[in-house]
């Protein structure tokens, strides 16, 4: 393992300015929540979230029954923890999706909040969408409808209730929905066993187990437990051959800058909607809070034995610097491939408008805004028009806060950020990018398939009750 004193200075030589953490204001007067629990990493093995099985196959697509609720599981070894779950696990049961193939999921909410579902980065109508008002009752359900519009990409489901989305996404509900197609699987990435998501999160525990939540953590970091697919900083166990990892950061607040602990080489493949053009190597990336990015990296370049640690560069401490480990423990046969070439971009649209986001936080109530306001589900602040597409320009003009734009439904294209071209991994389409203090970045949304009302907002959830707002899409 290095020394924290090694990893600082790793930290500081690599691009990661300012800007990764939500807020970096001390806050004054937080009730002093109790120690985190001492946790050792790498004692508990890596799992992957089970995949659902439809209850019923239609011709017109997989029809799956989910029910939020509570539930004791184990996180911490020998500590039972409550969580809020779909199907009362978290992350919740990974839905697999075929691009073209419509998926019913009934989602049956046994909580005592009002929910709503949300699948992140997938193109669906206004009453599908999980609207923050659309909510479902205690003991109500709703039939959501996804006719999997998109290509091939590492989606996610998460709660999207109005002004409850960060309790409900820290106490668990949140789930990975994958979507594949015949350009993928031309591709021959690795795949089954090795094609592994790792849905990243981070927690604040009480010493007996119970996940404690401060809707703002204003930078403080007090969620010092990093969990992958819902376990404490766990190990992994890989043949020394090619991996294909899906990197979904779900936490609420926290920005990774994850690289491991030898600098060794990543391949990346992906990012939020999808294969990127070519694959691009890298020996870092960044990953905000709803984007997702996808890495091969090849295991046989290591000898049986090695321990890499996934690190998390932007951590501000040793426990936060720690996410988990690979041990390359026994080989096998590799027949996948890592093309240059994966999925090529259209040729851009022309813009018919041109729109300016200023992210920003209002002095008098210290909510963060857009453009000044706060979210208003009543209000519409943009109308773009169906089948075009627009620049908008986002600017960060909090200095001691990062902020990242989700918009639902359009997905986009990162055109420059501070004037320069965008680095190989945000070349793809995306729906979540970052926008660090004092940053511009301007992004090409496209407005397609469906009307109505949709939001976009920053994905720091502990702003996105209020740095949100409302577009909708005429004809
Ligand atoms: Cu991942 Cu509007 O959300
Ligand atoms: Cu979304
Ligand atoms: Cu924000």
């Amino acid at each position: 393992m290095l020394k924290l004193g090694a990893v600082a200075s790793v930290a500081m030589a690599m691009p990661f300015r300012g800007g990764l953490r939500a807020d970096a204001r001390p806050l004054p007067s937080l009730p002093l929540p109790p120690l985190p629990l001492p946790i050792v990493p790498f004692q508990v093995p890596l799992t992957v979230p089970p995949v659902a099985q439809p209850v019923r196959a239609t011709r017109g697509g997989d029809i799956y029954q989910t029910t939020m609720r509570q539930a004791d599981v184990e996180i911490i070894p020998g500590t039972r923890t409550r969580i809020w779950g779909y199907d009362g696990i978290f992350p919740g049961p990974t839905i697999k999706a075929r691009t073209g193939k419509p998926v019913v999921v009934v989602q049956r909410n046994e909580l005592d909040v009002n929910t709503s579902v949300h699948l992140h980065g997938g193109i669906q109508s206004h009453p599908n969408d999980g609207y923050p008002t659309d909510v479902i009752k205690p003991g109500g359900s709703k039939r959501y409808y996804y006719p999997n519009v998109v290509p091939a990409a590492s989606l996610w489901y998460h709660d999207h209730a109005h002004g409850n989305e960060a309790r409900s996404v820290y106490m668990g509900l949140a789930g990975l929905y994958l979507v594949s197609d015949e350009l993928e699987d031309s591709l021959r990435l690795p795949s089954g066993h090795y094609d592994v998501p790792l849905v990243i999160t981070d927690r604040l525990f009480a010493p007996n187990g119970q996940l404690i939540f401060i809707e703002n953590d204003h930078g403080l970091g007090l969620r010092k437990t990093i969990l992958v697919n819902g376990r404490a900083q766990p190990y992994f166990r890989v043949a020394a051959r090619k991996y294909r990892f899906r990197l979904v950061n779900a936490s609420n607040d926290r920005a990774y800058g994850l690289r491991l602990s030898n600098g060794g080489e990543m391949v990346q493949i992906a990012s939020d909607c999808g294969l990127l053009p070519s694959s691009a190597a890298v020996s870092s990336f960044e990953l905000w809070p709803g984007e997702r990015v996808e890495v091969v990296i090849d295991f046989s370049a290591y000898q049986l034995g090695t321990r890499l640690i996934l690190r998390n560069v932007a951590g501000e401490d040793p426990l936060t610097q720690t996410v988990m480990r690979f041990d390359v423990v026994g080989s096998a046969p590799d027949d996948s491939h890592i093309p240059h070439t994966l999925r090529p971009m259209p040729p851009a649209e022309k813009p018919v408008a041109e729109r300016d986001f200023i992210l920003s936080k209002d002095p008098r109530t210290g909510e963060f805004t857009i453009n000044g306001e706060m979210f208003d589900p009543n209000r519409i602040d943009v109308r773009p028009r169906l089948d075009s597409t627009e620049i908008w320009r986002i600017h960060n003009a909090s200095l001691d806060a990062g902020h990242d734009f989700h918009t639902h439904l359009a997905r986009f294209r990162v055109l420059d950020r501070n004037g320069k071209p965008p680095a190989p991994g945000e070349s793809g389409f995306k729906d979540t990018v970052a926008v660090r203090p004092g940053e511009t970045v301007r992004i090409l949304p496209s407005f397609a398939d469906f009307t109505g009302r949709y939001v976009y907002h920053c994905h720091m959830l502990a702003h996105a009750h209020s740095m949100m707002g409302n577009m909708e899409v005429v004809a």
